[in-house]
């Protein structure tokens, strides 16, 4: 495993959520929430990012920030049962109430799911259940919808397929590309991701059939 040494957990206050966030590219969903983190009034705190790769500008930003850092590379791995155990170790290691898919594009299997499962959170660049997968902006695009938009949801088994959380609508414009449209589309999701992580952090979640509900019960 070339994986960075994972540090020591950074302490969380008191009564604030600790937050993994994964990730695996130019990383402004993280930056979103490390903007918003150091306001004790947020109620959860980024205390390490875990990505699939290294090199990329996410885990650059996490260590601009001093947020411990680590990489699990599945190349580094004799198959994908094992790499999905050695994310959920180290992610483990740090502790978290929350973990937040922030861009992360690998999909976990039983023991990830079955050690952090429920609480998960992701978000995706389409209105699901329309255009779930790697490649969700150009996909709607390519189908000519007239508004697309953003779906933060709790992580089941499926590709992009768990309860959703909250979702925001973004116009495509005659002249878009996919570069356009998902730079449109990330700046209603960060907030979105932002706002919806915090809530979870501070109220709880749990999840009725395809219902993720937040608050106290
Ligand atoms: C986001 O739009 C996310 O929904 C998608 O990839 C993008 C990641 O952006 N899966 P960033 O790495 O947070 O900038």
């Amino acid at each position: 495993m070339t994986h960075e040494t994972p540090q020591r957990p950074a302490p969380a206050t008191r009564g604030t959520g600790r937050l993994v966030v994964m990730v695996s590219g130019t990383g402004s969903n993280l930056a979103a929430l490390l903007a918003a983190h150091d306001d004790p009034a947020y109620g959860a705190r980024v205390v390490a990012v875990v990505a699939d790769r290294g090199n990329i500008r996410a885990l650059e930003i996490a260590r601009e920030a001093g947020i411990p850092t680590a990489v699990v590379s599945i190349k580094d791995f004799d198959d994908r049962a094992s790499w999905d155990a050695a994310v959920a170790e180290t992610v483990a290691v740090f502790s978290p109430d929350l973990i937040v898919l922030a861009g992360f594009m690998k999909l976990f299997g039983d023991t990830f799911l079955g050690r952090f499962g429920g609480r998960i959170v992701n978000t995706h660049p389409a209105l699901l259940p329309s255009f779930p997968g790697a490649h969700g902006v150009r996909d709607a695009l390519a189908y000519g919808v007239k508004v697309t938009g953003c779906t933060v949801m709790v992580v089941d088994e499926g590709v992009d397929t768990g309860p959703i959380l909250a979702q925001a609508t973004v116009a495509v414009e005659p002249d878009d590309d996919e570069a356009t449209l998902h730079e449109r589309i990330k700046a209603v999701e960060q907030p979105l991701l932002v706002e919806w992580v915090g809530r979870v952090a501070r109220d709880g979640l749990r999840v009725e059939g395809r219902h993720a509900i937040v608050g106290r019960s």
